[in-house]
């Protein structure tokens, strides 16, 4: 058996040994957006390290855990804690929580991170829908040999965060008087943030806001055909942008202050893309 899916295998039956609970929605939750967890009534956890095989984060800030439990009425599975390419793992270990998740039943995957506002038109606090991402600067997931369980050998990547999805968590938004920006993600390699000029290069590729995960989980998702959508939270504004030097306390103190905001927006759109999950092709 090709290693990667044994692997994965291997911690869906681990998982499978210890909770039984079939997800709707998979939420990853990114950097200082951890505490959405307490948004949720719990019905079981189960730390990382308990999986057998599975990449633990070694990051400050982000609890390796799963959440199995319900938003409103919706089961959800949420991931409080992601595993990163810039601590040294392998893109398919960057991805084994996305589709273990996909294995577990959920059908929608709604990531969300921390990320650098690259488009003048932000400030630090902004929320920013994804609309697409480029993900050239780093790894497919996706290489080595196919998994044909999982899916094709060349996945389609037109509406990868789904068009339908986008357009729940824009009236969303608007249902609840909340600014909701829009753009495109960069997914860079870390753990070092940009330098200024490359932040300019970034924007002249068209990107919006710069980070370093999501990108990769949305393709090995899409790839397992999962409706993706996702939110950053413009945590800073990118090097070279402000007269200042950038650090990872800004970006968790950023979290920190708009997370309530942060958990009324998910709370509403993971009901909102629950009622609508039936007319989504
Ligand atoms: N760059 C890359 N990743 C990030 C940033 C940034 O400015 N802020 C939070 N994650």
């Amino acid at each position: 058996m090709n290693p990667v899916y044994e692997k994965l295998m291997k911690c869906y039956e681990s998982v499978r040994e210890k909770i039984d609970f079939t997800p709707e929605i998979a939420l990853v939750l990114g950097s200082g957006l951890g505490d959405y967890g307490d948004s949720i009534r719990v019905e079981a956890t189960l730390d990382y390290h308990e999986i057998e095989g599975f990449p633990v984060s070694t990051v400050q800030g982000h609890k390796g855990r799963f959440i199995f439990g319900y938003v409103e009425d919706v089961p959800v599975v949420c991931m409080q804690g992601r595993v990163h390419y810039y601590e040294g793992y392998p893109m398919t270990d960057v991805v084994l929580p996305t589709r273990l998740m996909k294995l577990m039943g959920a059908k929608v995957l709604f990531l969300t991170n921390a990320a650098g506002g690259i488009n003048y038109d932000f400030a630090a606090g902004d929320f920013m829908m994804i609309t697409d991402h480029i993900m050239n600067f780093v790894p497919s997931p996706l290489i080595g040999p196919n998994l044909d369980e999982l899916g094709p050998r060349f996945p389609d990547m037109s509406d990868i965060y789904k068009k339908d999805l986008q357009e729940i968590l824009r009236s969303t938004a608007k249902q609840l008087g909340m600014k909701l920006q829009e753009g495109v993600y960069i997914q860079l390699t870390g753990p070092n943030f940009e330098t200024p000029q490359e932040v300019k290069m970034c924007r002249i590729l068209g990107a919006d806001a710069a980070g370093m995960s999501t990108a990769a989980e949305a393709v090995a998702a899409n790839h397992m055909g999962m409706k993706v959508c996702g939110i950053s939270c413009i945590s800073n504004l990118a090097c070279g942008m402000l007269d200042q030097p950038l650090s990872h306390v800004e970006v968790q103190e950023t979290a920190d202050r708009v997370s309530g905001q942060f958990k009324e927006l998910v709370t509403a759109a993971i009901v909102n893309i629950h009622k609508g999950l039936e007319s989504i092709s």
